[in-house]
Order: C-alpha cells, then sequence, then structure tokens
C-alpha cells in the first residue's frame, strides 16, 4: 500500500501530456491514500478518545463572538442548557448577573421590575434554602445551573432570555463564602448588582414590621413581605415599632459595616452600584441598570405597593426618643425626608 502511495506521489510529477485516464487513476489513488492514512490514524486513537475528539467538536462555540468588543467577551455567553434547546436564540448572547442585597432593601420590587422585561429572567432568592448554600460546592453546583439556564422558577422565559440571574442576600451564605463566590464570577464572567438603601433607619423599620407580620400574619392569615393593594400595605404600615435608643445606634453601626466590609470583598467583581432612595425618586437609574445588563431599554412594570409611605415621624412609637438618640450623630441624615412618594 505504501508503495502504491509513493508510486502515485511519483505519477503526479509525469509530464504534462499524460492522458485524462492516468490523471484518474492518480487521483483515485490519491483519495484512497487519504482514506487509509485517516482509517490508520482513526485506528490508532481508539474509538473512545475519537469520540472525544467528536465531541469536542460538537461542543466547541459555534457561536459568531467577532462583533463583541474585546472587552466583553469574558461577560458573553451562550448557554446550552439540558432541559430543553434554544433553537433560534442559540446565538443570542446571554449575560449572567447577581442582585447582591440585604432584606428589605427594595430588592423585591426591583426583581419583579427587572423580570417585566421580555429577556431578562432573575430566578428569585434561590439561596434562602439553606440546604443550597450550605457549603461552598452547594453553592457552586446551584449556580452553574443557574446559569446554564436550567433553573426552572416563575421567572423562567422563552429561549431568548439575555440575560439571567436571581437575587443574593449578603447573609445567604454570600458573606460566609465571599472569596470563592468572588473566584466563580471573576471566572465565569458574571456580574453583580449592589442593590442597597441608604437609609438604615427606615429599613430597619420595615425590618421590625416584617417580622411583626412574620408573627401575627395580618393579611387574613397570611404573612406577605410585598404587597399588590393599597389596602393591604395600609394594613402593615399601621404597626408603629418602639426602638430601643440604648442599643440603636451600635446597631446601626453594625448593620453598616456588615455591608461596608461585604462590598469591599466582592468589589473585584465587575458591577454597578444602586441605592433604593435613588431608584424612587428617579426611575431613569433603571435604564442604567439595563445598559449594564446590555439587554434593550424598555419600560419596566411592577406591581408591588408600596408599604410605608409615611414620615418616619408618624412610623415610629417613640419617634422623639429616636430623634434625641440620633440628632447630633453621624446618623442624623436618616431622620430627614430622603424622598417624596
Ligand atoms: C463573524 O461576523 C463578522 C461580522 O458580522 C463577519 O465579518 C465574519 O465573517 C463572521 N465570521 C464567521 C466565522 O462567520
Ligand atoms: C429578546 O427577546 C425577543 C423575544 O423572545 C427576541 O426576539 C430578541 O432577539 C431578544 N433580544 C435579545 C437582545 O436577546
Ligand atoms: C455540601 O452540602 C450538600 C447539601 O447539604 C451535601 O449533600 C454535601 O455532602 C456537602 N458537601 C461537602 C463537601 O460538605
Ligand atoms: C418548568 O416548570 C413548569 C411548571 O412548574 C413546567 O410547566 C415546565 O415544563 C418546566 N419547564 C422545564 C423546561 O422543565
Ligand atoms: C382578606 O381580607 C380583606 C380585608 O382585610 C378582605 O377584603 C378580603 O376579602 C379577604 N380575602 C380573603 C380571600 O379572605
Ligand atoms: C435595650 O438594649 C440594651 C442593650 O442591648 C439592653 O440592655 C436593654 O435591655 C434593651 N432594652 C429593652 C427595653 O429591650
Ligand atoms: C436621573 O438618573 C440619570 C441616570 O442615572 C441621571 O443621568 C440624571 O441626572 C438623574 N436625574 C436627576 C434629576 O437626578
Ligand atoms: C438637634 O441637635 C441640635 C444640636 O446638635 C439642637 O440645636 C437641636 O435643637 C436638636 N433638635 C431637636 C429637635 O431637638
Amino acid at each position: 500500500m505504501v508503495a502504491i502511495c509513493l508510486q502515485g506521489a511519483f505519477d503526479l510529477k509525469a509530464p504534462k501530456k499524460s492522458p485524462i485516464a492516468l490523471r484518474m487513476v492518480v487521483l483515485a489513488v490519491t483519495i484512497l491514500c487519504g482514506v487509509f492514512i485517516c482509517s490508520m490514524c482513526m485506528k490508532q486513537l481508539g474509538s473512545e478518545s475519537w469520540s472525544r475528539i467528536v465531541k469536542i467538536e460538537v461542543a466547541a462555540q459555534p457561536c459568531n463572538k467577532s462583533t463583541v468588543p474585546p472587552s466583553e467577551v469574558p461577560f458573553v455567553h451562550y448557554p446550552q442548557p439540558i432541559t430543553y434547546n434554544r433553537d433560534e436564540c442559540m446565538c443570542n448572547p446571554v449575560r449572567f448577573f447577581t442582585i447582591i442585597s440585604s432584606q428589605r432593601s427594595g430588592s423585591g420590587w426591583f426583581e419583579t421590575l427587572l423580570n417585566s422585561h421580555i429577556n431578562i429572567s432573575s430566578n428569585g432568592e434561590i439561596f434562602s434554602n439553606k440546604e443550597r448554600r450550605s457549603n461552598i460546592s452547594s453553592i457552586v453546583k446551584t449556580l452553574d445551573k443557574v446559569y446554564n439556564l436550567d433553573w426552572n422558577s416563575s421567572a423562567s422565559k422563552n429561549e431568548c432570555t439575555a440575560a439571567i440571574g436571581f437575587k443574593w442576600m449578603l447573609n445567604q451564605g454570600l458573606v460566609a463564602n465571599h472569596a470563592e463566590i468572588a473566584d466563580y464570577f471573576n471566572r465565569r464572567g458574571v456580574s453583580a448588582i449592589f442593590l442597597f438603601r441608604r437609609n438604615l433607619l427606615r429599613q430597619l423599620i420595615s425590618q421590625l414590621a416584617n417580622n411583626h407580620d412574620r408573627y401575627l400574619k395580618q393579611l387574613n392569615g397570611t404573612h406577605k413581605a410585598h404587597v399588590h393593594t393599597r389596602d393591604e400595605a395600609n394594613i402593615l404600615a399601621k404597626y408603629k415599632p418602639r426602638l430601643n435608643t440604648t442599643s440603636l445606634i451600635s446597631n446601626l453601626k453594625q448593620a453598616d459595616e456588615y455591608t461596608r466590609d461585604a462590598l469591599r470583598n466582592l468589589k473585584s467583581i465587575r458591577h454597578i452600584t444602586i441605592y433604593y432612595e435613588d431608584l424612587i425618586s428617579n426611575r431613569t437609574r433603571l435604564l442604567d441598570v439595563l445598559d449594564f445588563l446590555k439587554v434593550p431599554r424598555r419600560k419596566l412594570v411592577s406591581r408591588h405597593v408600596k408599604i410605608h409611605t409615611r414620615p418616619l415621624s408618624e412610623q415610629i412609637e417613640n419617634w422623639d426618643e429616636v430623634y434625641n438618640a440620633l440628632n447630633g450623630t453621624q446618623y442624623e441624615s436618616f431622620l430627614n425626608a430622603d424622598y417624596r412618594i
């Protein structure tokens, strides 16, 4: 066989005048040689490694990234979910995000706004489940599933999802595993939306009212963290907590430092920082978020109704005491109206 091959190669250099038939023979021999060499290759590789090569080829990225600016490439993904097929949207780029927040910072409202966008799926507080956050391997497994578009929730959209994420509270295993999580986010090109509240006193009132309702279940025996009607909101806002002014300042300080430390530890992640107060007073801040996620600008809507709309002085039982405790301190600004509804 090798001899024939050599002969064929030799024949190629035959004079120009050789008849067509001879050329055909040379061509046939060349093809045979090719097939032979190829089959030898396959035999040597063995069927296992061969199928591995084929698989790698199939899994290789078929989508054209050339229109993506180089600085964006790490953040552009083409997931291939195993639970369904993305069909014609296979090459629609997908951005990975996480809303990083703390309880009663408006993140529930914010998430419903994002989910009203046809190309955004934010899957809620998936790490409120203790088992999923019990250790880093469990966390990574969950993250992999979400970012592979295989997490099924009421927020799941169609094949053309362009931004996939969820809501993560700092105390849901995020602070506890911050180093590994920042690594994961940087490695996999996940962006973070830091959503926090400036007025920690208002946040505290909201937390106390929410805990109160968790216990009393004021709306026909069900606890609701978020409401959809003004009537429900008014019922929940009736509760006026009494604050312990002895521990108030240290509580505020603790909450403030907890968040600051967390953000310092997560700052290597690509991120945008949004404050709840800014969103309330200026909805165009939302467009900044859409631009950050690289999804088309659209009007976003939410059915959530704000619970506490009255001035703080009407929402705290011992307002005078609280005022005196904070007046003249670094938290004095929390006493003032910082937004108008
Ligand atoms: C990728 O897209 C660019 C611009 O649309 C085009 O010039 C290029 O030929 C495409 N490459 C492939 C491999 O399809
Ligand atoms: C958004 O979703 C629509 C409808 O599914 C789709 O036609 C469009 O291509 C998507 N946009 C992006 C940027 O993926
Ligand atoms: C991590 O947590 C999961 C779920 O709680 C558990 O099944 C698994 O054994 C844990 N893994 C390690 C390494 O601790
Ligand atoms: C997601 O869940 C819904 C209902 O829970 C179900 O109808 C749907 O088929 C599921 N989708 C996938 C892809 O598993
Ligand atoms: C729940 O309570 C409200 C008044 O608090 C009432 O108007 C409504 O009909 C009740 N709904 C149900 C399902 O019981
Ligand atoms: C207020 O907080 C202080 C310090 O934590 C505590 O010693 C005190 O018992 C608290 N007072 C009330 C009424 O809970
Ligand atoms: C509202 O937010 C946008 C985008 O962040 C900003 O450009 C604009 O100046 C803000 N407007 C006001 C009145 O603060
Ligand atoms: C707040 O403190 C300032 C001095 O720091 C004092 O002049 C002012 O009267 C205080 N306000 C109230 C309402 O007590």
